[in-house]
């Protein structure tokens, strides 16, 4: 598997830079997408990351509720993405609630979640979590009086057998990354080596200076930390594509290394703060326990042991916005995006800065509301 990575000319925030950029991407990055190549960091502004977790669209979306939601989580992201103006968007996992979402169809549902990025020419990037390839599980009041709501049961075609279409399999999460990836020139995210199948988003980009495109400012590694299909994990599999990965790219360990997932490792259990958030942890919730992987197989090992891995990156807690270190490591959890979801906490997105000349990791929240809290500097 090649590794990954190509030129991604940097949005700059006015409008006609924008179109122009719009032209650049489709004119030279599009071309290249299938070869290597690397996302293009220009030195003297920082390259901001926003992180959109647990959008959860689609949920209870026969409801009128539901959909509504998705509305205001469409929101969010609009008033996350015009304070900011971020140079990239991660999409980091339950970006719709699958086991609400009664047509054959879920990309439908990914497609509005990406929506107010795209609509910016923002580019982004994005992994799964627990629920965007989960099996649809049947509403209990759809068999109450009121029943299953007609507009899910369609009538075939005609030319069919003239049976109803009333099973929803939900789509899986090939099909959900083959929907985004080759629908958005913008998209980023990739299917990951066939031998780590079914976990799929496995991948790395390379983030390039602009004045030296040979020299790497950060790698960002995506994984699939499973839910779903399968069981919550990231396995001995991908722990050694990502040590093989490394070996291949960052043999010396000089290029920091920034990893996104979806569910907190056991390690994060270990990290979490007791009752208040204190230093050196910053964050402003922590109102549950952490939600861990299944298992550890291995992946927190390699991390731990490269001096060059800075700090992971997961959602999944909506009820948790904090960061901790752990070993020589940073773990944090995103904030709650989406209405979708359990917890009424309010929303925001959690922005990451890399700055490359010195190198620097900063983080910080953006809540809907515009205000900004619990900035933290993860690196050095
Ligand atoms: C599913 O939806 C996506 C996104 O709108 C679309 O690109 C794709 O063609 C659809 N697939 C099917 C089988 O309808
Ligand atoms: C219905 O049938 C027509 C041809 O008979 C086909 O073009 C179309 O894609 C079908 N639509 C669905 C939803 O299966």
């Amino acid at each position: 598997m090649p590794s990954v990575c190509w030129l991604v000319p940097r949005v700059t925030q006015v409008m006609i830079a924008k179109l122009f950029y719009f032209l650049l991407i489709s004119a030279v990055a599009l071309p290249t997408k299938a070869e290597e190549g690397c996302h293009q960091l220009r030195s003297t502004a920082p390259f901001k990351i926003a992180l959109f977790a647990d959008l959860h669209f689609g949920e209870d979306a026969w409801t009128h509720w539901g959909p509504l939601q998705d509305v205001k989580s469409i929101k969010v992201m609009s008033s996350v993405l015009d304070d900011e103006t971020p140079d990239f968007v991660i999409y980091l996992g339950d970006v719709i609630t699958a086991n609400n979402i009664a047509i054959k169809n879920a990309s439908l549902y990914w497609d509005q979640a990406v929506s107010p990025t795209r609509a910016r020419g923002i580019p982004w990037a994005s992994v799964f979590g627990n629920h965007d390839d989960a099996a649809f599980v049947w509403p209990i009041e759809w068999f109450s009086s009121p029943g299953i709501p007609e507009i899910r049961c369609r009538v075939a075609n005609s030319s069919c057998s003239g049976e109803e279409e009333c099973h929803f399999e939900g789509t899986q999460r090939l099909e959900l990354m083959k929907n985004e990836i080759e629908r958005n020139t913008l998209s980023y995210s990739r299917y990951g080596p066939k031998e780590l199948w079914p976990s799929i988003s496995n991948y790395v980009l390379q983030l390039l200076s602009s004045d030296n495109p040979k020299s790497p400012v950060a790698l960002l590694y995506f994984l699939d930390s499973g839910g779903g299909s399968y069981p919550e994990i990231i396995s001995s599999a991908q722990a050694e594509w990502f040590r093989q990965k490394a070996l291949e790219i960052n043999p010396d360990s000089r290029v920091p290394e920034i990893i996104f997932w979806h569910i907190p490792s056991r390690a994060y259990k270990k990290a979490a703060p007791w009752f208040g958030i204190h230093k050196p942890c910053m964050g402003s919730i922590n109102k549950e326990r952490v939600a861990t992987q299944e298992a550890e197989m291995g992946i927190m090992k390699l991390l731990v042991e490269r001096p060059s891995a800075k700090a992971i990156f997961v959602g999944h807690n909506h009820g948790l916005d904090w960061c901790c270190p752990y070993e020589k490591l940073w773990l944090c959890f995103a904030r709650h995006t989406g209405y979708g979801g359990y917890g009424n906490w309010d929303r925001g997105a959690r922005i990451v800065e890399i700055t490359e000349q010195p190198f620097s990791v900063k983080s910080w929240i953006r809540m809907e509301d515009g205000s900004v809290h619990s900035e933290v500097v993860l690196s050095p």
